[in-house]
């Protein structure tokens, strides 16, 4: 049951292109995975080509349903997502205020989920220190703060190395980590505060994205980054950062050959 939180104090930095690609990366891997979107912008969901026009999700009836788990579709062998959906304004609202006044308003719309023993659910989150951010991150066994190789986002780290930004864990073998993406090395500015990151954040550091056009294109085509652009420098790093993944959660890596699961609940 792994709950990885991809998060970030930024908006824009590729939170929800790291947990989509971190999960088609540990899907093909043999995991079986689930990603789950805690954004009202509802965009996880066009990674993995589910229609523009299908607003299903799980946000809009999240307050009178105790488990979400009948909105999931699958999204691919071994993956699935859990869309945010279309919401009202009031829906929205009513969602963000059981997020900050039920404590246990996650885990019990996940309950089924997270009760599956073989499967790694991957929270994608919205920008900054949130309601949503704020339920869920002591739940977490993992935590992927996703920064940009520029100014903005090393002007954060400090609040972050605080726990100004996500609260201390409690459990002791929970860490914070980070990615640090649109790395670009021939810029002057982005590879020098991609080499600050490396020696600051040492081995909390799961990996480097490069800045790579075939990100926007894989994003864009609703596709993995692996699959539009297998050879590229970000599948590359893709790949560096799931196996990174997998080792610290201490997940079975398969073979790479697929196990087409049918279902959330099969084996
Ligand atoms: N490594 C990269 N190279 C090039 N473009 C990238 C890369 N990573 C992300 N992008 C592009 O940056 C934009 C923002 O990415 P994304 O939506 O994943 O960020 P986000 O942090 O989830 O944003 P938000 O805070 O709005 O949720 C997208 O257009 C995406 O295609
Ligand atoms: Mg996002």
């Amino acid at each position: 049951m792994p709950l990885v939180c991809v998060c970030s104090p930024k908006g824009g930095v590729g939170k929800t292109t790291v947990a989509a690609n971190l999960a088609y990366a540990l899907a093909r891997s043999g995991s079986k995975v689930l990603v789950v979107d805690f954004d009202s912008q509802n965009a996880l969901r066009l990674h993995f080509g589910v229609p523009i026009a299908d607003n299903r999700g799980f946000v809009a009836q999240s307050d009178t349903l105790s488990d979400w788990s009948q909105f999931i579709l699958k999204a691919g062998p071994n993956l699935f997502v859990l869309p945010y959906g279309e919401v009202t304004e009031e829906e929205r609202l009513i969602f963000e205020d059981n997020l900050m006044n039920e404590p246990m308003f996650i885990q019990r719309g996940l309950s089924a989920v997270l009760k599956v023993p073989d499967l790694v659910v991957i929270a994608d989150m919205p920008p900054g220190r949130n309601a949503a951010l704020k339920a869920i991150e002591a739940a977490a066994d993992m935590r992927i703060v996703v920064l940009m190789a520029d100014a903005a986002s090393l002007s954060l780290l400090p609040l972050i190395e605080q726990h100004k930004f996500l609260n201390k864990p409690h459990n002791h073998s929970a860490e914070d980590y980070y990615v640090v993406n649109q790395s670009d090395m021939r810029r002057t500015l982005s590879r020098d505060i991609t080499h600050f990151f490396e020696q600051r954040l040492q081995n909390k550091l799961l990996g480097t994205i490069h800045r790579d056009e075939c990100v926007a294109e894989a994003n864009a085509s609703q596709r993995a980054i692996m699959d539009i652009s297998p050879v590229s420098a970000a599948a590359f790093d893709v790949d560096h950062i799931s196996k990174k993944v997998a080792i610290i959660l201490g997940l079975n890596v398969g073979d790479g050959s697929y196990h087409h699961t049918a279902s959330i609940y099969s084996s």
